[in-house]
């Protein structure tokens, strides 16, 4: 029976496609206050500078195309013949672009989502205070992404993922924000060899039982490679 493999990404993936990370030098909590740009608080106090912030996000993610990395996780989705699960923390869109299923524990930056009803629609590239809902026509839309102090999204799902996975990756991902830090621990516990894949130390980096250390569109093809010719 081929193992169970879930793999958990963030930021450091979709780096050499161009995305900021958000902890590396000059990274995105560099250049803006988390509190202004990042909660539901800082959104209540000034929708306009929330709304541009992601709007500049959504365009450049529009415009980023996946890298070595997205294209070997999907390879890895279609030719292991056991389950893989990719959960990321990234709200771009390039696992789908190279192929790829991925779940989004933070939300989508091409997501729209209205705080008056809950409904969900295709965020146009630029939303602004106001933005009427197309559900319950309230002028509630906000980025449908996951703010500090906010719950994750897919959380029972994820939870069920990492109790039954042989196997458990992170790649890009500092392990500073929780849950998704603690992951590597819940599938230990649930008996998973586990691997990082970074291009440096992370605040996780000790729970994991192997090390690949590179950039990711070169160390997660080669991972990719070598489970695939080990079958
Ligand atoms: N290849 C591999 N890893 C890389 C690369 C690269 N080319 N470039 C950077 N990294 C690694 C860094 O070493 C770091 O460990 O990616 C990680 C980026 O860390 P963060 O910027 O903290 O991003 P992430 O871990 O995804 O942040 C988690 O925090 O702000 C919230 O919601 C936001 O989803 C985000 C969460």
């Amino acid at each position: 029976m081929a193992r169970k493999i879930v793999i958990l990404t963030g930021a450091g993936i979709s780096a050499e496609s161009g995305l900021g990370t958000f902890r590396d030098e000059g990274g995105l909590w560099a250049q803006h206050r988390i509190e202004d740009v990042a909660t539901p608080e800082g959104f209540a106090r000034d929708p306009g500078l929330v709304h541009r912030f992601y709007n500049a996000r959504r365009a450049q993610a529009l415009e980023a195309a996946p890298n070595p990395a997205h294209e070997a996780l999907a390879r890895l989705q279609r030719d292991w013949p056991g389950e893989v699960v990719i959960v990321t923390q990234n709200v771009d869109a390039l696992h789908e672009k190279a192929g790829a299923k991925a779940i989004h524990m933070h939300g989508e930056l091409a997501g729209a989502l209205c705080f008056a009803c809950g409904h969900r629609w295709p965020a146009p590239l630029e939303m602004a205070p106001g933005t009427p809902c197309p559900s319950c026509n309230a002028p509630a839309g906000r980025p449908d992404i996951v703010w500090f102090g906010e719950m994750p999204y897919h959380m029972e799902i994820i939870a069920e993922h990492l109790q039954s996975c042989d196997l458990f990756a992170a790649i890009g991902t500092s392990g500073q924000v929780y849950p998704a830090a603690g992951f590597v621990e819940e599938a230990a516990m649930a008996g998973a060899e586990t691997v990082e894949l970074n291009l440096a130390d992370s605040g996780i980096s000790r729970a994991f039982d192997d090390h690949r250390v590179g950039p990711a569109s070169k160390v997660v093809p080669d991972w990719v490679a070598e489970l695939l010719t080990a079958l």
